[in-house]
Order: C-alpha cells, then structure tokens, then sequence
C-alpha cells in the first residue's frame, strides 16, 4: 500500500472519518477541546467590536454595523488590533498595509503558493508534512519537494538548496511549521530558526511560517517566531485563530510586509485574495477584534487554562501508552513524548495504512490516522498519528486500550517492549 494513498484525499477523510464512524473514539482531528468553544459569546465580542469600533477608520457608532453587514476591504478591517496583538504576543512590529485577515490558514497558504511559487517551481516542505500544504498545492498544480524531518531536517534542507541540478524545479517557497509541527510534534530551536532564515536569504526565497500550535508548549519553552528573528524581509507569518479562539470562525492573520513595487507583499497579493473569497467575512472579522479588545490584545491569559488542560491531555495520554505498550507482553509501541501542539507519534514497527485505518474503527471503535497520509514521499508506514487534544481521559485511557488490542491481534510480534522513545526509527 506504501505510495499508492492519494495525499489530495487525505483531508476530506480527516473531516469525514469521524461521521462515517459516529460511535468510534477519534485520535484523529487536529481539533481545539470542545468545552472551550465559546461560540455563545460571539454576541458579546460583536458587540464590544460596535460599541468601541476600535478597528473601523471611517466613522464610529452605528457605522460599524453597515461597515461589518457590507463588502468590505480585501485585506481586512481589523489590521490595527490584529497588528496589537502580533506586536505583544508574537514579538511581530508591522503595519496594516503588510498584514491580509484571510478565511484561516489555508487561504493563506493557497495565496502564498499560487502567488510566490506558482507552476514553474515548486514549493519546500518536511516528510511528513501538513495535508493543507500539500493539498492546496495539488489543487493548485504546484510541485512539492521533501525532505525528511529528522534532527538534520536543516541541513537537509541546505542540501535541497544548495544542490539544484537543471532538472528540478527551482524552489519559491519553504513552508514550515516551527512549533509543535502537525504532524511530527518537531520544535525548530531559535539556532535552526536563523539558520532557515539565512538559507532563504542566500537562495533568494519566502519562507512560509505556519504557526497554528506555537501557543500549546507545555513544558516552558519560548522560541520566538521567525518573523520576529528575520532581518531580511524572507518571513511571510501565517496565524490561524482555529486553534486558539474559534475554529468556525474561520480566520487567521498573514503578515507579509516586505517591500515590493512601492507596496507591501500583502497588498500585492490581494489582487489573488480578490478573486479568490473578495473579502473575509466581516462580521467574523468584527467577532474577533472585539474578543482581541476585550483580551487586552493579548491570549496569555485565554490561553493558560486552554494550555494547561491540553497538557493534561498529553500527560494522560502519555500514561494510557505506557500502561499498554510500554513494557510487557502486549508492548507493540514506540514514541516520543510531544513538548507542545496536539499529537503523538506513535512507530509501531509493522504497516499501518489507510486499509489497517478503516479495520482498526470499523472493528475495534478506534480513530487512528496513518503517518503515510503526510508524506508526498510514501514513508512512515509503520507510524500513527494520535491526536489528544479533543478527547476526555476517559477517552484516552478506553481508546488505547482498544488501539493496543487491535494491534495485538494485527501486529503482534512487532517493536516488543520498546515503550518510550524514537517513534520514527
Ligand atoms: C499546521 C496547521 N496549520 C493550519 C491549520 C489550520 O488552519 P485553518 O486556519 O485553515 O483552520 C492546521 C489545522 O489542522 C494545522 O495543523
């Protein structure tokens, strides 16, 4: 089965797995915890948004209505509390015209790819990689190259660059997810952060920073964004807001503010937004600059419980795997414990694809995706991604339990007592 997965599906059966199994316990979405879907608030934060009309520059009172009910600016509305909140929490000093509110992440990344790389070039991402890359990149008919996201992931990456023969594609863009990275959990340190930057200097390239897990880091650490680190102008900052305030809001910030043309980036890609979606909505964009207001512009405090019970989460999971497949007769698995984001790597030494996928909910109640569904190279077969981030500890524990038996019966002799540590050898 290695290789033969269409990558382009893989994203409509993440949305879909959990309706086909209803009664199944789910590893599989990348979702925020359902308690914290706050949505019954939005009339709260719309109305803050009117009542302070913070971030619409004509008029004020009443305006606010008509400006959030009409078409509105392509780039967005909300710049000015979106550029507040980048400039205290993500160490991010820019200006409205550098900044576009797109329709969440994958917009972003769609206009990226289709405006900054395009069919004669291709675009740089790890192995395993974030399906609304490549996905976006097979809608668009923009190549994706690899290479394997291990700890030489940078020098790697070097390599691809530095050794261009004339029958590849030259690269446009390097898309990365530095914290937590959906799905492999990799952190890139602040050295291999500066190291990115340079090399996309060097080469003459954007690099597409994909930071949608940067506020889940459990155990203390703080890398500063690359955007912050970047003195070149090579940083195009891409934030969803799915995973820390509303994912049917549907929204994120992309900040790309070098100079081109007697402009901004952001404004020269406009003209694709345009033709794309013509604006974000309104009224969503009005929702969050009043939930930013109301936050001080700043998450550190929505964020903390959020963190805190996802790290709980973690540490749950954590012990479900060590009770089944750490030690002992039934030990089958192998993993590194995640230090932020939303998932487990679990290397379980024998074939895992989407067939095993659809036996292991249909038979043992259990959603559990393949590592292959995230490589465009065919790889990581004998790995599984977990998700923990919406789940209760009962969940965990009894989901587990049911994965660990499914994998005694289809896989019993495989990776025996190997327990904590390397998931990806
Ligand atoms: C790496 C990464 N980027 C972005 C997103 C979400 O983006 P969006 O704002 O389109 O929901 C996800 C969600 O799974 C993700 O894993």
């Amino acid at each position: 089965m290695a290789g033969d997965i269409d990558v382009s599906n893989t994203m409509k059966l993440l949305n879909d797995a959990e309706l086909i199994f209803p009664d199944a316990i789910s590893f599989f979405a990348g979702r925020p915890p359902d308690r914290f879907i706050e949505t019954a608030r939005v009339p709260e934060w719309l109305a803050n948004f009117v009542d302070r009309n913070k971030a619409i520059d004509a008029g004020a009172g009443d305006d606010a209505w008509l400006t959030i009910g009409q078409y509105s600016a392509t780039n967005g509305i909300i710049l000015d509390a979106v550029g507040r909140y980048l400039a205290n929490d993500a160490g991010i000093r820019t200006t409205p015209e550098g900044c576009m509110i797109t329709n969440g992440a994958q917009e972003a990344i769609a206009i990226c790819l289709s405006g900054l790389v395009g069919r004669d070039k291709c675009v740089l991402a790890a192995d395993p990689t974030y399906v609304g890359l490549t996905g976006a990149a097979d809608v668009l008919g923009i190549p994706v190259e690899v290479v394997p996201d291990d700890g030489e992931f940078v020098d790697r990456v070097a390599h691809a660059l530095a050794g261009r023969d004339a029958g590849r594609p030259p690269v446009g863009a390097l898309y990365l997810v530095p914290d937590f990275a959906n799905p492999s959990s990799r952190h890139l340190t602040t050295a291999e952060r500066r190291r990115l930057i340079e090399l996309a200097d060097r080469h003459d390239l954007y690099i597409l920073e994909d930071v949608a897990y940067r506020w889940y880091a459990y155990d203390g650490q703080s890398t500063p964004t690359m955007k912050s680190l970047d003195p070149f102008g090579r940083v195009i900052y891409i934030e969803t807001f799915a995973k820390t305030f509303l994912p049917g809001l549907r929204l994120a910030v992309m900040v790309a503010d070098s100079a081109v043309d007697g402009g901004t980036l952001a404004q020269q890609l406009a003209a694709i937004k345009s033709y794309v979606s013509v604006n974000s909505a309104p009224v969503n964009q009005a929702v969050l600059a009043g939930f930013l207001d109301q936050q001080g512009y700043s998450l550190a405090d929505w964020m903390a419980p959020r963190r805190a019970s996802l790290q709980s989460r973690r540490d749950a999971f954590d012990r479900a795997l060590t009770r089944h497949f750490g030690s002992g007769a039934n030990a089958v698995g192998r993993w590194d414990v995640p230090l932020g984001g939303f998932f487990f790597r679990l290397g379980i030494g024998t074939t895992f694809v989407v067939d095993d996928f659809l036996t292991c909910a249909r038979e043992a109640g259990v959603i559990a995706m393949p590592m292959c569904c995230f490589s465009p190279a065919g790889g990581h077969t004998d790995q599984i991604r977990l998700s923990f981030s919406n789940n209760t500890a009962d969940d965990i524990a009894e989901g587990v339990a049911r994965l660990a038996g499914f994998l005694e019966t289809h896989a019993p002799n495989s990776g025996r007592g190997q327990g904590r540590g390397n998931a990806s050898r």
